[in-house]
């Protein structure tokens, strides 16, 4: 198993550090545009081998994709990452050049590889990713629900005082501060519903933290997160290779489903070999619904911004 991650920034470094440790590949590459980076983080990660008891080969390389052929899995974080104040959605105008032209440098080299997308805008980078290779749609898969779905965890452990692993909570929709939709109906403690545990204020409350979850964490650090992206980005990648066939909020294309089509959005997959297999019916009430149709008008409406930016 060969994986690559483009980018060496916090984020990027962050998820070959998860992927090395739990040695999903036996080869992992680490891509940067900035001379010697991608170097040092890899080196980096390569000395806590014996520390940490992997033997996962991380090497990094500066801008020369042809080290990365043969990827099975190749996961982009390239990009600017926002800083204070801004929204993920500031970002498309530099991200969405280079989040085309690294997918088309990977596909050049990896022409069966599975595509994960972390840039932001999440939704709209993972639909031009989808436009600009032409992969099957199984192949493209956008990670933002599954941190947000850890976001959403981490709050109601606070107000539950339990263990985070006996919570099962999902976010679906767009991976933005307005968009993400945070399903407090189906949350559950062991099979108890959350909804059933908690005040209705508490739960308006953990779902309005859950949605602005990052951008707390841009406004503490100063630009945005790592642990958490590297963490979700890890365990998705986990599902993919092991073939676990786990379900996991991710922003998939959809066609028709959840009522909604010609856009990638946040829905509950089956992730596995192939990429997302299948796509999970939650059977959304009207108030869920129309949140999500909400999400999918902000999502499709950043999507326009494309035709005015790239050659997709
Ligand atoms: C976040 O929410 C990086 O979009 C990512 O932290």
């Amino acid at each position: 198993m060969k994986i690559t991650v483009v980018g060496a920034g916090a984020v990027g470094a962050t998820c070959a550090d998860n992927i090395a440790r739990r040695e999903l590949a036996e080869e992992l590459v680490v891509v940067d545009i900035k001379e010697g980076f991608a170097e040092g983080k890899a080196l980096d990660i390569m000395q806590t081998s014996a520390l940490c008891g992997f033997d996962t080969k991380v090497t990094g390389v500066t801008a020369d994709y042809s080290k990365t052929a043969g990827s099975d899995v190749c996961v982009v974080t390239s990009g600017i990452p926002r800083k204070p104040g801004m929204t993920r959605e500031e970002l498309i105008g530099t991200n969405a050049r280079i989040v085309e032209d690294v997918c088309k440098n990977l596909l050049k080299y990896s022409p069966d590889t599975i595509i994960v997308i972390v840039s932001n805008p999440m939704d709209t980078m993972t639909y031009l990713a989808l436009k600009a290779t032409g992969l099957p749609k199984n192949r493209i898969i956008g990670m933002g629900g599954i941190l947000d779905s850890s976001r959403f965890k981490t709050y109601l452990q606070k107000e539950l005082n339990c263990s985070q692993n006996d919570l099962q909570a999902v976010v679906i929709g767009g991976h933005g501060d307005t968009t993400m939709i945070p399903l407090t109906r189906l949350a559950s403690l062991n099979g108890t519903l959350v909804s059933n545990l908690l005040s209705e204020e508490k739960l308006k409350q953990v779902s309005a933290d859950t949605m602005v979850g990052g951008a707390t964490l841009t406004k503490l650090l100063g630009t945005s997160a790592w642990y958490a992206p590297g963490a979700a980005v890890a365990t998705l990648v986990e599902s993919i290779v092991r073939n676990e066939r786990k379900v996991f909020p991710c922003c998939v294309f959809l066609d028709g489903e959840y009522g909604q089509s010609d856009i990638c959005m946040g829905v509950p997959v089956v992730i596995g070999k192939n990429g997302w297999e299948s796509i999970l019916d939650y059977h959304l009430n009207a108030e869920e619904q129309e949140a999500f149709n909400k999400s999918a008008d902000a999502v499709r409406s950043m999507n326009k911004v494309l035709d005015t930016l790239v050659t997709v």
